[in-house]
C-alpha cells in the first residue's frame, strides 16, 4: 500500500489525502489504487457516513502523473487503475465533499465533478488542459461539466483549457463555499460532519434522487477512455508529455 495516499477515519468521516506534495500531488496508479480501496471500504462500512478528498497545504492535485501516460503512449497500456478508480467515484454511495487547498489540474478538477460539496481556497484554481495535452476530457466531465456550468463555460474550461479562479469555480456552480487557504479543511470537515448528523438513510436516498440514473455518466466515462486511449498514442500528446518532462526550471 502506498503512503502517497493517507487514509485518516475522524469519526463518521473518512478523510482521503492525496500525499505526493514533491510532485505536486500528481495521481499515479498505486495511489488510484489506494483511492479507489478506500471509497469502496467506506461505501461497505456502517459507521463511515461522509468521505472528504483533500490534498497537502497549497495544492490539491497536479492531475495524473505525465509520467505515466507517456509510458501509457509508449507501452500501448490501458491506465486500468485509473478507469476503476472514475468507476468508483461515480458509483460511490457515500456523500463525497473536497477541500480544495490549492492548485487542481486534469482529474483533479474532473473529480470534483463527482463530488457533493466542495470547499475552496480563495487562491484556488481549477486547470484542465487536456487538449494542449494533446488528449480530451475525462471523469465524464464532458457530460457533467456542461451540465454543471453550461456548454460556454465548460467549453472554455475542458476545451480552451482556460483556468477558473476559485470566485469563477463558484460562480460556475463548480463549488459550494470560497473561504481562507488555511480554513479549507477545517470548513470541509464542517460540512462533513453536518451530513455525517443527518440521518443516513435519508441522506442515502436523497443523493441518490439529486445524482439520478448513473448509468450514462458511467458509459460516458468508457467512452472518453477509448478516445484518451487513443489520444495517448498520438503524436500530440506524445510532444506534450516529453516536453513537459524534458522542460528546464
Ligand atoms: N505529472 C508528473 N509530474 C508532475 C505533475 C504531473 N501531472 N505535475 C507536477 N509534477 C512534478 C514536476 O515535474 C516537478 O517534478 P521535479 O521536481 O522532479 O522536476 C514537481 O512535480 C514540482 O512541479 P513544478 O512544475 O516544479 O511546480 P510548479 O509550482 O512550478 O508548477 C504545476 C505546478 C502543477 C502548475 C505544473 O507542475 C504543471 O503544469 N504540471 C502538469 C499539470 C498537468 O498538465 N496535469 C495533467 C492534466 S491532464
Amino acid at each position: 500500500m502506498t503512503d502517497q495516499v493517507v487514509i485518516a477515519d475522524q469519526g463518521a468521516v473518512r478523510v482521503i489525502r492525496f500525499n505526493r506534495p514533491e510532485k505536486k500531488n500528481a495521481l499515479t496508479s498505486p495511489m488510484y489504487v489506494a483511492i479507489t480501496a478506500a471509497l469502496r471500504e467506506a461505501d461497505d462500512s456502517q459507521s463511515i457516513r461522509c468521505v472528504v478528498l483533500t490534498g497537502t497545504a497549497g495544492i490539491f492535485s497536479a492531475g495524473a502523473d505525465i509520467g505515466e501516460f507517456l509510458e501509457s503512449a509508449q507501452s500501448g497500456g490501458l491506465r486500468p487503475k485509473t478507469v476503476e478508480f472514475l468507476h468508483a467515484l461515480a458509483r460511490t454511495k457515500k456523500p463525497l465533499v473536497a477541500a480544495v487547498g490549492g492548485l487542481a489540474v486534469g482529474i483533479g478538477t474532473t473529480m470534483l465533478l463527482h463530488c457533493d460539496y466542495v470547499v475552496a481556497a480563495a487562491g484556488a484554481t481549477f486547470a484542465t488542459p487536456f487538449t494542449r495535452l494533446g488528449l480530451v476530457p475525462e471523469a465524464a466531465s464532458s457530460l457533467l461539466g456542461p451540465r454543471r456550468m453550461g456548454h460556454a463555460r465548460a467549453f472554455a474550461l475542458l476545451v480552451m483549457g482556460r483556468p477558473l479562479s476559485a470566485a469563477a469555480a463558484k460562480e460556475a456552480g463548480l463549488v459550494n463555499e470560497v473561504v481562507d487557504a488555511a480554513a479549507v479543511e477545517d470548513t470541509a470537515m464542517a460540512a462533513a460532519r453536518d451530513i455525517a448528523a443527518l440521518p443516513a438513510g435519508a441522506v442515502a436516498q436523497s443523493r441518490a434522487l439529486l445524482r439520478g440514473e448513473l448509468d450514462d455518466v458511467v458509459q460516458r466515462i468508457d467512452t472518453e477512455t477509448m478516445a484518451f486511449r487513443e489520444r495517448l498514442q498520438s503524436d500530440e500528446a506524445r510532444a506534450a508529455f516529453t516536453a513537459f518532462l524534458s522542460r528546464r526550471k
